[in-house]
């Protein structure tokens, strides 16, 4: 587990600057590098500059900016750019997990992608031959999704919700919804915004069904090892257990993955009842 300095309190609204120059490499680093020795510079660097303007954001400012159509499109381009040069992507990782998990429970899940871009998590899935033994709804959200293609992805059972996933109260007219009740909820590069940490006050208690098992999957730069610390302890501290002592770290750039299972309230057996 990286050991860092955990950022608490008013520390933990906002984003470190390491957490920000290193979304997955740092401008400085780039810049240090010479031109010849940058085959793809430009869509790392857009990406990475992106990052650090909304790391400094909160999720609402970023959702109530002007122009989404053109930002979103162009977010997504360099995403796609940088996506090039890494050796292994995270939401296809998450991909193989959920289905691991679905195969262990041996019923499929009811997921919850939190900041699904390009609904690639849900591509990946639906691509699979046992979707129907892995995936029993997928609801996908984020800060904007683009009209074109969306009916495409409705068709494909993805349930789209356009809203800042930090804001409880922009998820009541969805609520009753049965893909709304949740036991998987995917956090994959997404916890973007000054004030992530509000999730877990705001949304998982709200959309995660806390009768049963359910786990929290986030994908983070392992650069990052500050946020990462504090994850850790926000998922104990809500009573999820990471499910291995040492998180998963793949890929280059490095990203750690958590896997999180939430833990009931354990009644003690001999604990008398009074009337
Ligand atoms: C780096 S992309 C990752 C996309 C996808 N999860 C993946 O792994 O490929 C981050 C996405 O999270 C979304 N996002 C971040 N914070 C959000 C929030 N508070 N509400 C809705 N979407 C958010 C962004 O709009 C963006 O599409």
């Amino acid at each position: 587990m990286p050991s860092a300095t955990v950022h608490v309190s008013e520390g933990e609204q906002s984003a470190s600057a390491q957490e920000v120059q290193d979304y997955p490499q740092s401008d400085t680093e780039i810049s240090q590098t010479r031109e010849s020795e940058r085959p793809h510079h430009f869509g790392q660097s857009e990406f990475t500059r992106l990052h650090s303007q909304w790391a400094h954001m909160n999720s609402r400012t970023v959702h109530d900016a002007p122009d989404k159509e053109e930002k979103w499109g162009r977010y997504h381009a360099v995403y796609r750019e940088a996506r090039k040069r890494w050796t292994n992507v995270p939401y296809h990782k998450i991909a193989q997990e959920i289905r691991a998990w679905a195969k262990q429970e041996a019923q499929p899940l009811r997921i919850g992608d939190f900041g699904c871009g390009e609904g690639l998590l849900f591509q990946e899935l639906r691509s699979m031959a046992d979707y129907s033994d892995v995936v029993q709804s997928f609801v996908s959200f984020d800060h904007h999704i683009p009209v074109e293609g969306s009916e495409a992805r409705q068709a494909r059972g993805e349930h789209l919700v356009e809203m800042d996933f930090n804001n409880r109260r922009a998820l009541r007219p969805y609520m009753g919804n049965d893909w709304m009740d949740l036991n998987c909820a995917v956090f994959s590069l997404s916890l973007m915004s000054r004030d992530w940490a509000s999730v877990f006050s705001d949304i998982i208690p709200a959309l995660l069904s806390t009768s049963r098992a359910n786990r929290i999957f986030i994908c983070e730069a392992t650069s990052h090892d500050s946020k990462l610390q504090r994850l850790s302890e926000l998922l104990k501290g809500n009573r999820y257990e990471l499910l291995t002592a040492q998180p998963e770290t793949f890929g280059n750039p490095s990203f750690t993955l958590l896997v999180a299972q939430y833990c009931p309230l354990q009644v003690p057996r001999n604990v008398a009842t009074h009337h």
